[in-house]
């Protein structure tokens, strides 16, 4: 079975990239789940109920988020009806939401997790633990295990998924917005990709308008922080998985933008 997921879905950019070719890399890839991170989705600053909605029309299973969980409050008011939305499962105990959710795909079943670094972001519980503890939880239901890790630093998440290999059948690092092209599936069948990279302008700084955060370095005062204009481009990922052992087989990166065109 394969598994798409797709990088930070950012502001209306990133929604018209998935609107145009979400579409079409499920029909050349033939997904069993889809999974998309979409934690600057609205505007650059988390999620909306209409954008949930859109977003899982236009072809998601599962969403994904991150550090910019509940910067738009209207989460608070949708996401106990939320049932296809993650959110990082290291925040404090009590949050609303869930950070592990498991769902049907063809005749599997795959457990999407989501944890978010503690490098250079907030404090939040221990990823490393929390991982460990759904994991147990989601093997006592099936082998095929997703986390999307919202993580600053490539040394965070090397290290989580140096550690889990052989526990989940993938770990692929999100927040950079900035594709790496380390792809690889390690020893004991554990898919790996430092960064996905964003699906949003592609010509801004990390999906922001280039004025404004070049004001910010050159001034460091605060700026009014703009979604890009301009052209889009996507980040995205394939894992090939065995589904009755929940290794990865295959890993394929993908990056569409006008540097990069895709071909169906
Ligand atoms: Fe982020």
């Amino acid at each position: 079975m394969k598994l798409l997921f797709v990088g930070d879905v950012y502001g209306q950019t990133g929604r018209e990239m998935i609107a145009n070719y979400l579409p079409r890399l499920k029909k050349k890839y033939q997904p069993s789940l889809t999974i998309v991170n979409a934690e600057n989705s609205a505007h650059g600053k988390g999620i909306t109920k209409k954008i949930y909605n859109q977003l899982l029309e236009n072809g998601a299973d599962i969403l994904t988020m991150g550090n910019h969980t509940w910067d738009n409050r209207e989460l608070f008011e949708f996401i106990d009806d939320a049932a296809k939305l993650v959110r990082p499962a290291n925040f404090p105990d009590g949050t609303p939401g869930t950070g592990l959710c498991i769902v049907p795909a063809g005749s599997a079943k795959v457990a999407v997790i989501n944890l978010q670094g503690r490098v250079f972001l907030p404090s939040l519980d221990d990823p490393f633990r929390v991982a460990e503890r759904l994991i147990r939880e989601a093997r006592k239901t099936t082998p095929i295990i997703f986390i999307d890790f919202h993580a600053e630093t490539t040394s965070e998440k090397l290290a989580l998924a140096w550690h889990l290999d052989g526990r989940i059948s993938g770990l692929v690092g999100t927040h950079t917005h900035v594709q790496t092209a380390d792809e690889r599936i390690l020893p004991n069948g554990t898919a790996y990709l430092t960064d996905v990279g964003m699906t949003g302008p592609y010509n801004g700084i990390i999906g922001v308008d280039r004025e404004a955060v070049t004001r910010r370095f050159l001034t460091q005062l605060p700026v009014r922080f703009e979604a890009a204009p301009g052209p889009g481009q996507l980040g995205a990922v394939v894992l090939t998985v065995d589904e009755k052992s929940g290794r990865t087989t295959k890993i394929e990166r993908i990056l569409i933008n006008d540097d990069h065109l895709f071909f169906d």
